[in-house]
């Protein structure tokens, strides 16, 4: 028997999963961290906090399973995408990586625009300046950080930082650099005129591969400290959506994902570049050669959930999984709609459909009725109702399915799903392994080794579309009644979002 390992570097958890050459999952692990937030609208992480998490989860796996670890043929590492990860000359972290839900970059998003030309922007990229990729990040660290960027030699993703600890080579994926606002949608390389413009010399960056692609083996200091060999063999990854997307088999047009994470993420895959004159979806490239793929990005989706959870349901030193089922709880216990309760989840600003920074969560309709369960499930329900936003910008571009495969820890959830199945008016097909990410790059490592023949092929092994889950045609109209109540709080406080923020910034 030969095995595989998929890797997902998340926001709030790392995970390894052993796969055996059947796509039974054999072993799991998991090391949870958070953020921090410095300041108001900022997210960090150390990259050694995934770097630790994961080789422990490495070694958990080794030492949990009867594997030998020559069977384990190669391994795939995805994770959040668009975070800038700075290393020195010796490879030593430069400062704390500014992850993909930080909103710091509002001015140098402008600049972009300015100095690329917007038009330039999105057709050489795909997508118009955004806070959250990686390009306008960089951009405030050589404004704000001088020094620190005079002595940067290397620019990583998160999940790049993690297969170079793995292998001692510095890589990227094409769908994972796409997020950066770097990279030429077309051509699937850095493109030469941004990194012209914006003053990047290609040092910096990682050599692209296609996600698949072998990047090289396991080097003996990281075999030491994972306890796996060095005869396996690592992929170049790919970006948590890209991945997940392989994971619930979306490789081909006229199917569609709703990957329920920190973020959620309604993705499709297409045969060609797909872009957005109004750039409200993220167009960038799959993790399978000569595919693109569409997403709609709804920032604060399980961030709000467990925001919620961990302010208001006492912290995160009670056991996650009853905090979770005791909101779920609650939450199915409030009629649809939440008795005029409606929440915006915009914790960290909007990027589908509203390219907006400035744009913060709000509850509206507070009344003396509402308890802690009326705002839970509101919390729920706003979500959903930012999906079902997302997915009319989706509809507007001809892109539609007749049912939606769902993965990711929302859809551990029956009164989400519920929710989110009914909002939509599309029935979800809820993946029976969620971690759909470490399950995409199982596959796409499994083909790299020659396990099989091609990514179809791994996929009958790997993508196992669960039950399905039906909306109820009174609870649907109901949520599509609400919805345009939802769609006019933001365009009413769209104002106030940059009022307030002008206020904050001059207090
Ligand atoms: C995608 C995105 C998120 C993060 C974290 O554009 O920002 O999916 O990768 O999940």
């Amino acid at each position: 028997m030969t095995y595989f390992i998929g890797i997902d570097v998340g926001t709030s958890s790392s995970k390894a999963i052993l796969f055996d050459q059947l796509g039974n999952e054999v072993a799991s692990a998991q090391q949870s961290y958070s953020f921090s937030q410095p300041q108001p609208g900022y997210a960090e992480q150390n990259p050694d906090l995934w770097w630790n998490a994961v080789s422990k989860c490495l070694r958990e796996l080794v030492h949990a399973s009867s594997v030998q670890k020559e069977e384990i043929l190669a391994l795939g590492v995805t994770g959040q995408m668009h975070g800038l990860v700075m290393l020195d000359k010796d490879d030593q972290i430069l400062r704390e990586s500014i992850i993909w839900c930080d909103q710091r970059t509002i001015v140098e998003a402008e600049e972009l625009d300015r100095l690329i030309g917007r038009d330039s922007l999105l057709a050489i990229t795909g997508n118009p300046a955004l806070t959250g990729f990686t390009a306008s990040k960089i951009l405030w660290v050589k404004k704000h950080e001088p020094d620190l960027w005079a002595r940067c030699q290397k620019i990583l993703l998160p999940k790049d930082y993690v297969v170079y600890k793995l292998t001692g080579r510095h890589a990227t994926d094409v769908s994972d650099a796409s997020g950066t606002q770097l990279l030429d949608l077309k051509t699937r390389d850095w493109s030469p005129s941004i990194l012209t413009t914006l003053e990047i010399s290609r040092d910096l960056l990682g050599t692209v591969f296609e996600s698949g692609d072998i990047v090289g083996n396991i080097s003996m200091e990281a075999a030491q400290l994972t306890h796996l060999s060095m005869l396996t063999q690592v992929i170049a990854g790919a970006g948590d959506q890209a991945a997940a997307a392989v994971g619930n088999g979306i490789i081909k047009p006229q199917l569609m994902s709703l990957n329920l994470g920190s973020s959620g993420v309604l993705f499709a895959s297409t045969d060609q570049p797909l872009v957005d004159p109004k750039g409200r979806i993220h167009s960038l490239c799959h993790a399978v050669p000569n595919t693109w793929h569409v997403m709609a990005v709804t920032q604060g989706a399980g961030l709000s959930h467990k925001w919620f959870r961990d302010r208001f349901y006492g912290g995160e030193s009670n056991k996650k999984f009853d905090l979770n089922q005791i909101m779920e709880q609650e939450a199915g216990s409030i009629p649809l709609g939440s008795e005029g309760l409606m929440f915006l989840p915009y914790l960290m600003g909007e990027r589908s459909p509203h390219l907006d920074s400035f744009a913060r969560g709000v509850f509206f309709g507070i009344t003396p009725v509402h308890t802690r369960a009326h705002f839970a499930r509101a919390v729920m329900e706003g979500v959903a109702f930012s999906f079902k936003d997302c997915l009319e910008v989706m509809e507007y571009l001809s892109i539609d399915a007749a049912e939606i495969r769902m993965s990711g820890g929302g859809a551990n959830s029956p009164l989400w799903t519920a929710i989110i199945t009914n909002c939509l008016k599309r029935p979800l097909r809820v993946m029976r392994d969620k971690e759909a990410g470490a399950c995409g790059m199982a596959i796409l490592a499994m083909v790299a080794a020659k396990a099989v023949p091609t990514i179809d092929d791994a996929m009958k092994l790997f993508v196992h579309p669960g039950e399905q889950v039906i909306g109820n045609p009174c609870d649907m109209d109901r949520y599509n009644r609400l919805f345009p109540l939802f769609q006019s709080l933001y365009q009413s406080l769209k104002g106030s979002f940059v009022q307030a923020h002008q206020l904050i910034v001059s207090d």
